[in-house]
């Protein structure tokens, strides 16, 4: 050959490789294209091995029938308090669809001092507080309200260091008015923990779907609702971004499901936050100095 013809067959060899888009092998997972954050894990290998908080307290296994798995709740208990343990000693939390108390038990665990939970059904409510008596918090530091999030923080006045939003944003399309109840409560930080669908991109969008109120974790009838299912949304990271701006809140950091996830290995039902569609993320006050 050549070498005119060896230099335009590898010319030509350039050119299929700018013109062509990467390969994506089969094994790779999708990396969540709205989270602006690396999919890869922040940690070394190794030092994400969960501590299976829920063993010691199994009442939490079955006095829910909604996502009580051993494996996710542990592995969420890592995600929401081991990664953020500095946040909780001595605060007052607020606990928004408070379910089986599952979470404000964990924040008093963790060195809350107080916390007031807000669930929609008062069996979760009566299980509440029934599961925290029962593991030594009495009604001097756990409080649980029956009602709709919403109402709730719309009439009652809550100060709070920390409000958990865990498996609730979700279930709600009232944005305005549950992003102004939290900013009331003057909580220097906010966990947020939910669905982020990044099928939606880097666009905020949110996915909005019906659900019905009767079914335990899902969305309770409100006074907006007409017939048997509840209007809710599902922002995407960036929507969730945009939304907490006007609200003086600002995404700090998501949790480091990848390392727990390797770490822990074998362990069912964390697809969604293995595939990046479930994110834990930390909010903090962006009016105060840090
Ligand atoms: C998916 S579960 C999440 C429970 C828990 N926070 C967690 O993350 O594991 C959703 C919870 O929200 C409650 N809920 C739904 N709509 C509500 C509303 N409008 N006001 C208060 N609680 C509500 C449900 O009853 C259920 O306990």
């Amino acid at each position: 050959m050549s070498l005119k013809q060896q230099t335009a067959r590898a010319l030509r060899a350039v050119a299929w490789r700018i013109e062509r888009p990467p390969i994506r092998r089969r094994s790779q997972a999708a990396p969540p294209k709205d989270t602006g954050l690396p999919a890869a894990a922040d940690s070394a290998a190794g030092s994400r091995v969960a501590s299976w908080f829920f063993e010691q307290y199994p009442r939490f296994y079955t006095t829910s029938s909604t996502a009580p798995t051993t494996a996710r709740l542990n592995l969420r208990y890592e995600a929401i308090f081991g990664e953020n343990q500095d946040i909780f000693t001595d605060a007052a939390v607020l606990d928004l669809a408070s379910h089986d108390g599952r979470w404000s038990f964990a924040a008093l665990a963790s060195g809350a001092k107080t916390v007031v939970g807000i669930e929609a059904r008062p069996e979760l409510v009566q299980a509440a507080a029934e599961n925290l008596e029962k593991y030594g918090y009495g009604a001097d530091r756990a409080r649980f309200v029956a009602g709709d999030v919403h109402e709730v923080l719309g009439t009652q006045d809550f100060s709070a260091d920390v409000v958990l939003c865990l498996g609730f944003l979700y279930h709600t399309l009232r944005y305005n008015e549950l992003l102004a109840g939290i900013r009331r409560t003057n909580a220097r930080y906010l966990i947020i923990d939910t669905f982020s669908p990044f099928m939606m991109g880097q666009v905020p969008n949110v996915n909005v779907i019906t659900e019905d109120a009767d079914e335990e974790g899902k969305a309770a009838a409100d006074s907006y609702t007409s017939g048997p299912s509840v209007l809710v949304g599902r922002p995407n990271l960036a929507a969730i971004k945009t939304m907490l701006g006007p609200y003086g809140y600002r995404v700090e950091r998501l949790s480091d499901w990848a390392g727990l996830l390797r770490d822990n290995p074998g362990t069912d039902n964390c697809g969604d936050y293995q595939n990046g569609r479930r994110v834990t993320i930390r909010c903090v006050d962006s009016r105060v100095g840090s």
